[in-house]
């Protein structure tokens, strides 16, 4: 290889359907070409400031918010090294692969991991987490997913935080697929500590793990009898770099939280409960689609999730085989199974930006007439039909 043969970067046309990364609107890709300045520039931290602001607004909560620096599993891991220090207990609830996610970066802390385990594709009932706070002496943090891109299912959370509560333990939310698309109300659940994800719902690039932090909690970690065993996770050298004091962590990345500032922006233009209503419509178009094509959701309806949306895999059809025919005749991204669901369903995410009508009308139009070839009939033209029918009742809002 030579120095000469590499030229400009090249990247196809994609049209995402899957769980994540999602389309990102072209204001946030300009705000991130803005020239850079520095992460202790007292105009960063005018920059940061609105990001709170508007943090706030979407997480719906009065208390600090911020960027954790790096993915959704950062703010995940962040908030177990924070809360947790050796002999400390944790009880994960567990439904999908990211819940088992959290498990295994606890187990590495050194601490006591009581993952309390229910079927994959359903809520959990909280009396199951009742069961087991009953039998743990002392719990110090409960963890749950709100929505669970693995199964597309959705967590009322509630019930859980007041389990928590109850049994004097904080209570960590995983709000990554959530935060934008449908309601998340860390006040009014109560919930210690929330984090996102840039990249599902609120449409910006992977790479920060936007979060909430209740006082009472932050002081939890600073009361600690030993240290996070993380600096760079640290949440309380976080809230301070965030908060009035700017007390310097690390360089923060600083173009991807004007990304952030300018895609939070886009939200409240929006506005945060037509854009949770943009979803639900769209997704109710999608799944007519999918119904009238004879095809399977796994989740009850009463917990779907509307940013993603589960799929049985037909009898037959060759998953991998469907899904790269997607890409290829269509440049459409589609996600697969996870974990336990490996090859046995497709998940299609609506987040965000692409989560529009016409999206859902051309997969529709594509999956007809892919799925045929792939071994499963479908009634020619009754899946966007009924698509249709239902954004004709209940338009998704333009946005
Ligand atoms: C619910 C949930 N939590 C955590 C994560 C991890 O996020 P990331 O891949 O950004 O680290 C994901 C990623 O898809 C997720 O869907």
């Amino acid at each position: 290889v030579s120095e000469a043969s590499f030229g400009p970067l090249s990247v196809p046309r994609r049209v995402i359907h899957g769980p994540g990364p999602s389309a990102v609107h072209p204001r946030v890709l300009s705000a991130m070409a803005a020239p850079l300045i520095s992460y202790r520039d007292r105009d960063f931290y005018r920059i940061m400031g609105e990001v709170s602001e508007m943090l706030r607004l979407v997480f719906r909560t009065k208390e600090r918010t911020f960027a954790v620096g790096g993915a959704g599993s950062a703010g995940m891991e962040a908030g177990l090294a924070s809360f947790l220090e050796p002999g400390d207990t944790v009880v994960i609830c567990s439904y999908g692969h990211f819940c088992e996610r959290m498990v295994l970066m606890a187990e590495r802390l050194g601490v006591n991991v009581v993952p309390v385990r229910s079927e994959w594709g359903r809520p959990m009932d909280p009396q199951m987490l009742a069961g087991a706070l009953a039998e743990l002496p002392s719990v110090k943090l409960v963890t749950a997913i709100h929505a669970e891109t693995s199964t597309g299912v959705r967590q009322p959370l509630e019930p859980l935080v007041e389990l928590a509560h109850e049994h004097d333990a904080l209570f960590m939310a995983d709000v990554v697929t959530s935060l934008a698309g449908s309601e998340v109300e860390v006040d009014r659940w109560g919930i210690d500590y929330a984090y996102s994800g840039s990249q599902k719902c609120l449409a910006v690039p992977p790479g920060l793990s936007p979060a909430a932090l209740r006082e009472g909690a932050l002081q939890r970690i600073r009361d600690r009898r030993t240290l996070p065993s993380s600096w760079f996770l640290d949440l309380s050298l976080m809230a301070d770099y965030w908060g009035p004091e700017h007390r310097p962590h690390y360089t923060t990345a600083v173009s991807l939280v004007f990304a952030l500032r300018e895609a939070l922006a886009l939200v409240l233009e929006e506005g945060l409960e037509r854009r949770w209503e943009r979803h639900r419509r769209t997704a109710a178009g999608l799944r007519a689609g999918i119904e009238a094509m004879g095809l399977e959701m796994i989740v009850p309806p009463e917990y779907r999730l509307d940013q993603i949306t589960l799929v049985a895999v037909p009898e037959g059809v060759d998953d991998a085989g469907f899904r790269g025919r997607l890409l290829d005749d269509y440049c459409m991204e589609l996600g697969g199974g996870l974990g336990q669901f490996r090859g046995k369903v497709w998940r299609i995410g609506l987040m965000g930006e692409q989560c529009a009508p016409a999206n859902v009308l051309g997969l529709l139009s594509a999956f007809e007439r892919l799925l045929p070839e792939h071994g499963f009939d479908v009634p020619v033209g009754e899946g966007p039909a009924a698509a249709s029918a239902e954004f004709a009742k209940n338009p998704p809002t333009p946005f």
